[in-house]
């Protein structure tokens, strides 16, 4: 592939003509077939025209991503759902009216012949989403028309949180990057569909729209989450979950307390104690580590662990904060050259269930303790 000169817009902290612009020469690369980056509420996303099946299989080159992993078609508008679906039913409707712009996907049933194969890799649904950022929706309407966008990492890589994130990963391999600042949730959407004649909703991928706020939305369904669930792995309807996630350059320990009736300081106290000794270990064979909590504590107060990286995400009852920070913090280590990871768990409450599914995918071992 021949590098290209990938364009930088500023869309932060420029004027209002500014940023007009941007979002001008961003929508034109677009419609020429071009690949653009830009911000949402969730991640960063690698945008092409959704109609134009050279453009999006630029998508598949940039990222080497795998061509049976399908692509979010990303809406500013319910009229575009519409094109895209040959049926929503009134669960989906429900949703959307609540959700949208919001960061939930939904996976419908593909209208025949609205998109090039490969946006769905050949299944017979699309997902799609509304973004709920000021500049991804300006970005689709200019564009005047529907963006297939996956997150705008190296397949294989932490999805990016922030512009700069996207140009490690694809400097020179896609038209532009419009600069929006931090993504606010810093994990991708929810993923869901809805099985109406069951009375189910599946949750594909968990994220910041959780199964309290789809129970409430929709009480006369059962909210199934079969993310981590065997049956999903052989017979996957996103194809994505059968493989394609974030595995850190080391190898990352996920480290719990296997006991759920020990207090949150005994279960800290035995969690420390396990990566310590296990640090200590691989200090004297001068192996580089590094060490991930959730503890949000003063500097001065972790205990200083035998480690070449200790970051924090924050405290154990901030979870959004844990998801804001999850994926910078990945970089970091790969940035590092860490060899061994040790990671704590976080409670499962609120997005905590998302972060939890994002590190579980990145473990190559879980530690009970
Ligand atoms: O928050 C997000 O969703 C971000 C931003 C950019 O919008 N996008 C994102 O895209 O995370 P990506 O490609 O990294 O993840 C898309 C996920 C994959 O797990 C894929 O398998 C699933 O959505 N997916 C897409 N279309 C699907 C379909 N028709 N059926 C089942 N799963 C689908
Ligand atoms: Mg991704």
């Amino acid at each position: 592939m021949t590098a290209l000169r990938t364009k930088y817009w500023n869309a932060v902290d420029g004027t209002a003509e500014q940023t007009e612009q941007a979002v001008a020469e961003a929508a034109a690369l677009l419609r020429e077939g071009g690949l653009v980056a830009f911000p949402t509420e969730t991640v960063y996303g690698l945008g092409a025209d959704a109609a134009n099946g050279q453009a999006v299989e630029a998508i598949f080159a940039a990222k080497g991503r795998p061509q049976d992993n399908p692509l979010i078609v990303h809406i500013a508008d319910q009229e575009q759902a519409d094109a895209l679906a040959s049926r929503i039913g009134p669960v989906e409707r429900a949703l959307m009216a609540r959700f949208w712009p919001g960061p939930l996907t939904l996976v419908l049933p593909a209208r025949p012949g609205a998109l090039p194969a490969a946006v769905t890799a050949g299944l017979d649904t699309v997902g799609v989403r509304m973004p709920a950022h000021p500049l991804a929706l300006r970005l689709i309407r200019a564009a005047g028309r529907a963006l297939a966008a996956p997150s705008a990492n190296r397949s294989g890589r932490p999805s990016p949180t922030t512009a700069a994130h996207v140009l490690e990963d694809l400097d020179g391999a896609i038209g532009g990057v419009l600069d929006g600042g931090p993504a606010g949730i810093g994990l991708e959407s929810t993923v869901v569909r809805v099985d109406e004649s069951a009375g189910r909703i599946h949750v594909l991928r968990p994220g910041g729209i959780t199964a309290a706020m789809l129970r409430q939305a929709a009480p006369h369904m059962d909210i199934a989450d079969v993310s981590e669930s065997a049956e999903q792995a052989e017979a996957p309807r996103s194809p994505g979950m059968k493989y394609t996630h974030y595995a850190p350059k080391g190898e990352l320990t996920l480290v719990r307390c296997a006991d759920p009736s020990a207090s949150p300081e005994e279960t800290r106290a035995r969690v420390s104690r396990s990566m310590y000794d296990q640090l200590e270990t691989l200090r004297a064979q001068g192996i580089s580590t590094g060490v991930l909590l959730f503890r949000g504590e003063r500097e001065a107060e972790p205990a200083p662990y035998p480690a070449d990286l200790v970051i924090d995400c924050g405290p154990p009852d901030r979870p959004e904060e844990a998801a804001r920070r999850l994926y910078a913090a990945l970089r970091q280590f790969d940035d590092a050259n860490v060899a061994a990871i040790f990671a704590e768990a976080l409670p499962e409450d609120g997005i905590g269930r998302a972060v939890m599914n994002r590190l579980r995918k990145a473990a190559a071992r879980i530690t009970d303790v």
